[in-house]
């Protein structure tokens, strides 16, 4: 039964250009979702620019940009990224998209007018006021001296040195990062989001903390520990108690890039509010385009919802999201799948804004191969929220030993003797032959349920080990011997048959992480597109392969050297 799916990355802030932390989210779950389509699903698979929010406004003023033409440029960018890392969504959208400005009003409207009590409060709070450019800021935007170490120069919410959290109020001598001017408190009437309202309480403990429809605990256990905490009561910082999950301020005061709250004048809804709605603004974007009617397609009761995401925006996928869409009537995910954090050889964390580590264009302008990549981070991805380290060496070892000296080297060591002795046909495949191509058709359940469950390191040390035993096999028949022997040419065809055979089943497997390898494979061995379905099928005596050629270059070390050198000819962060 083909099953519909919908599968989202985190939408990327549209100030930067991608960094290697995003290409890694798209390479993960393009694997999954590959995986799916070979697998016969109907997947669609969108992403979006996360567009609106003070700091991209702040930015384009600097800029002097409009939001709008500041982030337009940053969209203008994303082509070469995910073509060139073979990232294949369906659509890719904005959040400041008239689908999503009528998606977030729709929305708001049914909880604020929810049939069993609005969900919406109004609230007067008092904030930081810039007098010098008129608007309120955020938290990141005023700095000052930390109450607690009187380390200088320290954001609103938190103290770098000390590591203490507190509320910009608490800060001695404010200024505005932006203006420099010192801050007023001014009032101000703010949305909220009534989280603590029992009927939320009671949905999302279910939700976060039940299990999913196979009886299953829903969230990775890491990332339901983390949401348990937010059900508690819990110290805070200056020495009171916290009650559990407190209210969701949603709102934001003019000037603001972001969408307008219906019957509020003046006021904006929080980009954290509209921009998952833009997962389904994408979608609906990508419906209309083919003709299919979006509400229709989200009323499915079988179509699943799935969102990757990292971990530092758990809070936001795993309470107020599935809030959000349950108590507007509409859908909640099926899951939310969450990884770690990718680091780069030093172990350091990446920084979102700085521009440390590895630069995913200048991968690809040093003429580096993207499969290389995607297959690096197969070898390091599971299912767990962990976070993975990019080391070069480690990368070549992956890449030249395994990729290249295990799998490919299983084609180009077979190929050549069926090219050259036997016109390219393939042969009679005899009972140890079978017995090991049975051995890899034997591991498919298995694969398959790594890929779908996210394993995918454990996968592909599973098809590595396969790889083994059809290189054993070479190696045990010594080919290059059996050509020499007069009489054994039906076993020189036999052997290097059933390699071929393994490397058609072996690519299949790989298909999901080397998409166009495997194109280059089925051409190479004239055979249709291969997938889940057609795996069974068997290529028999007699069918012609083509002329082996190079399928994949080895790294070479002096790239690796060359990406990693500080060169300002790339400084893709900064659009
Ligand atoms: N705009 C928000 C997401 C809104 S979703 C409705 C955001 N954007 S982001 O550009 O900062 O991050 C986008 C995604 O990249 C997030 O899932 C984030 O966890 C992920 N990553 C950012 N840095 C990363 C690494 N170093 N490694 C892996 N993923 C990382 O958050
Ligand atoms: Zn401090």
């Amino acid at each position: 039964m083909s099953r519909p799916i919908f599968v989202t990355t985190a939408l990327p802030y549209a100030n930067g250009h991608f960094h290697i932390g995003h290409i890694m989210e798209y390479i993960q779950a393009d694997i999954w979702v590959r995986y799916q389509r070979m697998m016969g699903h109907a997947v669609n698979f969108c992403g979006a620019d996360d567009t609106h929010g003070a700091p991209i406004m702040i930015a384009a003023d600097k800029a002097g940009l409009s939001p709008q033409q500041f982030v337009a440029q940053v969209a203008a960018g994303r082509k070469p990224y995910l073509d060139g890392f073979h990232i294949s969504f369906d659509n890719w959208h904005s959040t400041d998209s008239l689908e999503n400005h009528e998606l977030v009003r729709q929305i708001y409207r049914a909880l604020r007018d929810h049939p069993g009590g609005s969900l919406i409060e109004k609230r007067s709070i008092e904030q930081f006021f810039d007098p010098a450019k008129s608007m309120f800021l955020p938290d990141r935007f005023i700095l000052g001296e930390c109450p607690r170490c009187h380390a200088k120069d320290q954001y609103g919410d938190n103290c770098e040195s000390c590591g203490a959290v507190y509320a910009p109020t608490e800060l001695i001598d404010p200024y505005s990062a932006l203006s420099g001017a010192t801050p007023e408190l001014r009032s101000s009437e703010h949305y909220f989001f009534r989280l603590s309202d029992p009927r939320c309480v009671a949905f999302l403990r279910e939700w976060a903390l039940g299990t999913d429809d196979n009886g299953k605990p829903r969230l990775q256990i890491e990332v339901a520990n983390k949401i348990r905490e937010w059900f508690e009561d819990r110290p805070t910082p200056d020495g009171g108690i916290s009650r559990g999950l407190g209210d969701w301020d949603i709102s934001r005061d003019a000037p603001y890039f972001g969408i307008e709250i219906p019957d509020a004048p003046a006021k904006y809804f929080y980009v954290w509010l509209d921009a998952p709605i833009g997962y389904l603004a994408s979608l609906k974007n990508l419906l209309d385009k083919r003709g299919q009617d979006f509400e229709a397609y989200m009323a499915n009761p079988l179509l699943e919802q799935y969102h990757f995401i990292g971990k530092d925006i758990v809070t936001f996928h795993t309470l107020f999201w599935p809030a959000t869409l349950h108590f507007s009537g509409r859908k909640t995910p099926t899951n939310i799948f969450v990884h770690g954090f990718l680091t780069v050889k030093n172990g350091e964390k990446m920084s979102k804004s700085r521009a440390t580590g590895l630069d995913p264009l200048k991968y690809l302008r040093l003429g580096m191969n993207p499969e290389w990549l995607r297959y690096y981070l197969a070898t390091k991805l599971s299912a767990r929220n962990e976070d993975i380290d990019f080391n070069a060496t480690d990368f070549m070892a992956r890449v030249n030993s395994d990729l290249i000296g295990k799998f490919i080297n299983i084609a180009s060591r077979s190929a050549g003797f069926l090219t050259q002795r036997f016109g390219g046909q393939l042969g009679v495949v005899s009972a140890d032959g079978a017995a090991l191509l049975q051995q890899l058709r034997d591991e498919r359940a298995s694969i398959e349920h790594l890929y779908e469950s996210r394993e995918f390191a454990r996968a592909m040390r599973e098809i590595m080990q396969l790889a083994d035993c059809v290189n054993v096999f070479f190696d045990t028949n010594k080919p290059w011997e059996l050509a020499k022997k007069e009489g054994q040419e039906q076993r020189l065809q036999d052997v290097c048959t059933v390699c071929i055979k393994a490397f058609r089943v072996l690519t299949c497997y790989l298909k999901p992480v080397l998409p166009v390898l495997a194109q280059k494979v089925e051409a190479f061995l004239h055979i249709a597109p291969l997938s889940c379905t057609n795996l069974g099928q068997t290529l028999p005596p007699g069918h012609t392969i083509g002329t082996y050629q190079h399928l994949m270059q080895r790294v070479d070390a002096k790239q690796l050297e060359a990406l990693f050198v500080a060169d300002p000819a790339f400084t893709s962060q900064t659009p």
